[in-house]
C-alpha cells in the first residue's frame, strides 16, 4: 500500500473523499497548520492520526513553520498529499520531496493560479472553469500537470455556486489520481507526465483530462 499523508489547513472535505475512496493507497497521518482545522474531524473518525499546530503556540512564524515540516520530516510515507493546505512550502523542503508532493488547486491551471479563483473566472467572463491536479515544484501553482476536471460556468453562477460544482469534481478527481498513483499508472521524467493505457481508458469514462 502506498503510504501517504494529507496536509489541510480547514474545512478538509477534500480530505475527507480522500479518505472514503482510497482503495490503493493509506493515509497515514493528517497534519494542519491549524490546530483547530475542522477537517481534523475526519481523520479521527478513520482513526488516523492528526497533528495540529497552532500559531500561537509559537514565539514566531518561523518557528511554527520549522516545528510544522521537523514533524513531516520525521513520519513514514511515500508521498505528501496537499487538500486546501495554505501555506507555502519552503523550496528546499520541496527539493528534497522532489516530485513526491502533490496538490489540487481550483482551476484549470496554467489559467488562474493563485487565490479567489472561481471570482476571478466570472469576472473575466470564463465559460469553462474546473480544478487540476498537478506536481508541486518551487513556483506557486506551476508544477507538472497530471490531470484535471472541467466545469461549465453558467450565466447566473455566483462563485459560491461555481464552487460548489468544482468541489464536487475536486472530489472524485482528487482520489481518482492518488489511486492511479498508488498502482502505478502514471510517472514523471523531466516535468512531462506520461499515463498507462488503462489510466487514459478510465479518463476518458470519467471525463477527466489528462496530458493537460
Ligand atoms: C479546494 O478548493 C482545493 O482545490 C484548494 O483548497 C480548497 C480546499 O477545500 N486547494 P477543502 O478544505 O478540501 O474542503
Amino acid at each position: 500500500m502506498l503510504k501517504v499523508i494529507v496536509l489541510i489547513s480547514g474545512r478538509g472535505s477534500n480530505l475527507k473523499s480522500l479518505i472514503d475512496q482510497a482503495a490503493n493507497y493509506q493515509i497515514t497521518h493528517v497534519v494542519s497548520d491549524y490546530a483547530d482545522a475542522s477537517g481534523q474531524d475526519y481523520a479521527r473518525e478513520a482513526n488516523i492520526p492528526f497533528s495540529g499546530f497552532s500559531r500561537q503556540a509559537y514565539s514566531s512564524k518561523k518557528e511554527h513553520r520549522q516545528a510544522i515540516y521537523s514533524l513531516i520530516r520525521e513520519l513514514d510515507f511515500d508521498y505528501i498529499v496537499l487538500a486546501g493546505f495554505m501555506q507555502i512550502l519552503p523550496a528546499d523542503f520541496v527539493q528534497e520531496y522532489h516530485n513526491r508532493i502533490i496538490n489540487i488547486h481550483p482551476s484549470l491551471l496554467p489559467l488562474l493560479p493563485g487565490l479567489n479563483t472561481h471570482q476571478r473566472a466570472i469576472a473575466e467572463n470564463y465559460k469553462t472553469h474546473g480544478c487540476t491536479v498537478h506536481f508541486v515544484n518551487e513556483d506557486i501553482d506551476a508544477g507538472a500537470r497530471i490531470a484535471a476536471a472541467e466545469v461549465q460556468v453558467k450565466e447566473d453562477d455566483t462563485a459560491e455556486t461555481l464552487a460548489e460544482r468544482v468541489l464536487k469534481r475536486e472530489h472524485s478527481l482528487y482520489p481518482w489520481v492518488i489511486n492511479n498513483l498508488a498502482q502505478k499508472n502514471f510517472k514523471i521524467q523531466a516535468s512531462t507526465v506520461t499515463y498507462s493505457e488503462q489510466m487514459q481508458q478510465d479518463a476518458k469514462q470519467a471525463n477527466f483530462l489528462l496530458n493537460c
